[in-house]
């Protein structure tokens, strides 16, 4: 049986990341601006502290100045609101991204709100997104962004091409179905409620698994020979019992993955695909607002 090819984050990440060092270095030399990152990490989910450390040391080995601002999870709205106006000012800050979810009593929404749209490198303010809608130059949010460069790399030219995005959220699902629009694919968003999901997942030719739930899409679920990309991050209990009685648990995406080799075309793994790109392309949104900001 022929086996799909694997879609390497690890390796298209590295790439970038050492593009964004060197528009760093570039910037530094030729105009004295060290783009800026700052992260705000609430409570201690222990997921967001992995990705935030990593989002971290990642904008400091790219040269970047780095800050980030650790508050506990019974920081008050006001108080979250004057960091991110504070930061909104600082001329050293030129990325503001508050990590999510946001602990259960904070608004999410208005502090989003509150981030300057030219700083919001992850993208989702209601400007970028409404600017992302009509085509207009924005700051795209990081992991579509990360999976539209994974499927460029792999199929180049995507007009014309079936696309089913599985999910609807402001962070992955309908960003990622508007650049797919953009790049000329005729694109369907389904979700929890879609009627006959597997059928409507089997007309994909680029399926894009974004619900959050693991290996919830099925090897029959998918065109032969199509190019799955999977966006899940699920951490679950080890499927050999001695393991999972000692409590071990390991990352699987939306996708069934082994089963899925044996039918999609292309295929993203699940740690080592598109989660590495969203920290990449982090890094390459800081550079593009800082370059904005400096004029
Ligand atoms: N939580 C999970 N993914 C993301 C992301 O891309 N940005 C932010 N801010 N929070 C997240």
């Amino acid at each position: 049986m022929s086996q799909a090819q694997i879609i390497d984050g690890k390796i298209m990440a590295e790439r970038l990341r050492e593009a964004a060092a060197q528009e760093v270095a570039r910037l530094k030399a030729e105009h004295g601006l060290q783009p800026g990152l700052a992260v705000v990490l609430v409570g201690e989910d222990p997921a967001s502290q992995v990705y935030v450390r990593s989002k971290g040391e990642h904008s400091k080995a790219a040269g970047m100045h780095s800050v980030t601002h650790r508050l506990p999870a019974d920081v008050g709205q006001a108080e979250l609101l004057a960091l991110v106006d504070q930061l909104n000012k600082d001329p050293a800050i030129h990325g503001v991204l508050v990590q999510l979810p946001l602990p259960k009593g904070l608004d999410e929404k208005a502090v989003i709100e509150a981030i300057d749209p030219a700083k919001d490198v992850d993208g989702l303010h209601v400007v970028n997104a409404g600017r992302l809608a009509q085509g207009l130059p924005s700051l795209v949010p990081c992991t579509p962004l990360g999976c539209m460069i994974m499927l460029r790399e792999t199929l180049g030219d995507l007009t014309g091409k079936r696309a089913v995005v599985v999910g609807r959220s402001v962070l992955v699902g309908k960003p990622i179905a508007q650049l797919l629009l953009q790049a000329d694919c005729t694109v369907t968003i389904a979700h929890s409620r879609t009627q006959d999901l597997p059928a409507v997942c089997r007309e994909a030719d680029i399926l894009v698994a974004a619900v959050g739930r693991p290996q919830m899409i099925k090897a029959d679920w998918i065109k032969p020979g199509a190019t799955v990309i999977d966006v899940g991050i699920n951490r679950v209990p080890f499927s050999d019992p001695v393991k999972a009685a000692q409590g071990k648990t390991k990352l699987v995406g939306d996708v069934a993955y082994k089963q899925a080799l044996a039918v999609a075309g292309h295929i993203t793994p699940v740690p080592g695909g598109v989660g590495l790109m969203t920290v990449a392309c982090l890094l390459q949104n800081t550079v593009t607002a800082a370059k904005r900001i400096a004029g």
